[in-house]
């Protein structure tokens, strides 16, 4: 028997002025569209923005449903638009941030273990990493360089 190890590597980011300049922009956009939200029932909004090699900027926001299952979260709005869009554009970087009508988000807010499955397919489709800042309304920002730092062992087509 033996056992491993993995290590998962963060930047913080504690304030806003730290980040690029194209990140602050892309933050912006972000927390813009995150109030477009449509979150009737868990009021938690969701606003993710994916900033493509070609400087385009693609939206997305959570989509609730009544029969919750339905629903999509903000990031694979996205992802899936950009896929559809630009399917042979490379995606840089995803900026997601998160804002509850409930109770206020202080901590970064990460993506969800489906979302991050679908991040995968694309940072494994362009091979080249896909940078992911995540926050909530305030406080601080976390970035990783790569999809693999967050899903570590991740599933992927060569295991089928
Ligand atoms: N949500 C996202 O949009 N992204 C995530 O990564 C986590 C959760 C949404 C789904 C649902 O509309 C709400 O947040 C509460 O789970």
């Amino acid at each position: 028997m033996k056992t491993i190890t993995i290590t998962n590597q963060f930047t913080i980011y504690s304030k806003t002025a730290e980040l690029p300049i194209e990140i602050q922009n892309l933050m912006q956009k972000a927390i813009q569209i995150r109030s477009q939200a449509y979150a009737p029932y868990s009021k938690f909004k969701v606003g993710a923005a994916i900033l493509l090699e070609n400087g385009e900027i693609i939206l997305g926001t959570n989509q609730e449903n009544a029969a919750y299952p339905s629903g999509l979260c903000a990031e694979r709005v996205a992802i899936f638009q950009a896929g559809t869009l630009y399917p042979n554009t490379l995606i840089k970087t995803v900026f997601i941030t998160a804002a509850s009508d409930l109770n206020p988000t202080k901590t970064p807010i990460p993506p969800c273990g489906a979302c991050r499955q679908s991040i995968a397919e694309y940072e494994l489709k362009q091979d080249r990493p896909i940078e992911i800042y995540f926050t909530g309304e305030s406080g601080d920002i976390y970035k990783s360089d790569s999809i693999k730092n967050l899903l570590p062992l991740l599933f992927n087509k060569n295991l089928l």
